[in-house]
């Protein structure tokens, strides 16, 4: 059933339609856009899209920097506790190095033990844990910064570690042996490790009321680290928009929510610290059916939330969290009522580009300049 859309809606069809539906950029690549700014453009890339070559190839063509997505974490790395399987990570740093890409490391320790290494619950730490689970963790994280230290230009260090129900830092293996320096700890070895990466704290929190808890407790964690002295470079913000993945879908960002996420930026900017968007992606789990209207409603609210970043200098990289939406993690979420696959991505499954493709080139133009990360 057609509805009338938006004024809004129409110019953004119209002004995308006519810029995409290349199955390549004839213009400039999003990295070439991005780094006219200061910045640079890249995305999630899983070992498995290697074997890909449209994918792989358009990665190379539209990216200045991939970062793996499952490659680096714990339960990849760490069949067993006393082996690494670095293969599929190797494998992605080479496509990296052969083209010419920037690597980001992700990540040193996600602190939450549903996505940890699957046998740390039950791992035996024998007869004085802390100790024992404080040398697991800094052999893992010297062992693995050390690996790509010349390599890798960003490590998220931490990923997700504060409850956003809460707003305190989650209760984990690793954190009940180890009390809240664990944090302190992960920073300190991986600037020992790796010297020349910058360090970041990469969390998922966002715009809205239901995110001022989640929000509170990330500028608690990085104040403390701040005042502890802790090397840390870069907030990581995911950029997951459009409604989590359980959470109230969002087709644009109100006036309200606007001025609560500037106020919790403007904090973070506030401690000197640099703004990566680490994970961008449009959840359209509750926008429409009609792929023109739901690719326009995407798009505008990706320019929107882009505007808004774009005006912080500080802000210096901008990955997606895949490329194409047959790669987005979104398949395998909370399904569309309709059950009609999502389209988070700048790319469709053909990969074609999308409206959200012309949106991120167009943010870029817009975007004031900055100092880049050299
Ligand atoms: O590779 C195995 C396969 O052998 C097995 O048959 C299959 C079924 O069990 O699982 C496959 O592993 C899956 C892996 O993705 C690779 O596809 C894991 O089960 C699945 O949990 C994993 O999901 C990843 C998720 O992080 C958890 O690690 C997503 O791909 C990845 O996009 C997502 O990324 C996270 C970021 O790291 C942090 N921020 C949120 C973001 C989205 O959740």
């Amino acid at each position: 059933m057609s509805q009338a859309i938006s004024r809004r809606q129409a110019l953004a069809l119209s002004g995308a339609a006519a810029l995409c539906g290349a199955a390549r950029p004839a213009e400039e690549s999003l990295d070439a856009l991005a780094r006219k700014k200061g910045l640079r453009f890249g995305t999630a890339m899983p070992a498995g899209a290697l074997a890909d070559a449209g994918y792989s190839g358009l990665i190379a063509q539209e990216c200045g920097l991939i970062v793996p997505e499952n490659e680096l974490k714990w339960y990849v790395l760490r069949p067993s506790a006393e082996r690494f399987d670095f293969g599929p990570a190797d494998r992605l740093a080479a496509f990296a190095r052969e083209r010419g890409l920037g690597f980001r490391g992700h990540t040193l320790l996600w602190n939450r033990d549903e996505y940890g290494a699957k046998w740390l619950p039950a791992h035996d730490f024998g007869s004085r844990p802390r100790e024992a689970a404080g040398r697991m963790l800094r052999d893992h994280i010297r062992t693995v910064a050390g690996r790509y230290a010349n390599q890798i230009d960003s490590w998220d260090v931490i990923n997700e570690t504060v409850d956003p129900a809460t707003g305190e830092l989650r209760a984990t293996v690793l954190g009940k042996l180890l009390g809240p320096e664990l944090i302190d700890i992960c920073f300190h070895e991986a600037k020992a490790a790796a010297p020349k990466a910058r360090l970041v704290y990469n969390d998922y929190m966002n715009f809205g009321a239901e995110e001022a808890t989640h929000r509170k407790g990330v500028l608690k964690l990085l104040e403390g680290l701040k005042a502890r002295g802790v090397p840390i470079d870069a907030l990581g913000i995911q950029g997951h928009i459009g409604g989590g993945v359980d959470s109230t879908p969002v087709a644009r960002f109100s006036a309200a929510d606007q001025r609560d996420w500037r106020a919790f930026v403007d904090e973070v900017r506030g401690m000197g610290l640099d703004l990566l968007i680490t994970e961008f992606d449009v959840n359209d789990r509750a926008m429409p059916a009609d792929t023109a209207r739901r690719d326009a409603e995407v798009a505008a609210l990706a320019k929107d939330f882009l505007d808004l970043m774009l005006d912080y200098r500080e802000l210096k990289q901008v990955l997606v969290w895949g490329l194409a939406d047959r790669y987005s993690w979104l398949q395998g979420t909370a399904p569309r009522a309709d059950g009609l696959p999502k389209r988070p991505t700048p790319y469709d499954t053909d990969l074609k580009a999308k409206p959200l493709r012309a949106a991120i080139a167009a943010a870029f133009r817009a975007a004031p300049e900055r100092r880049t990360w050299a």
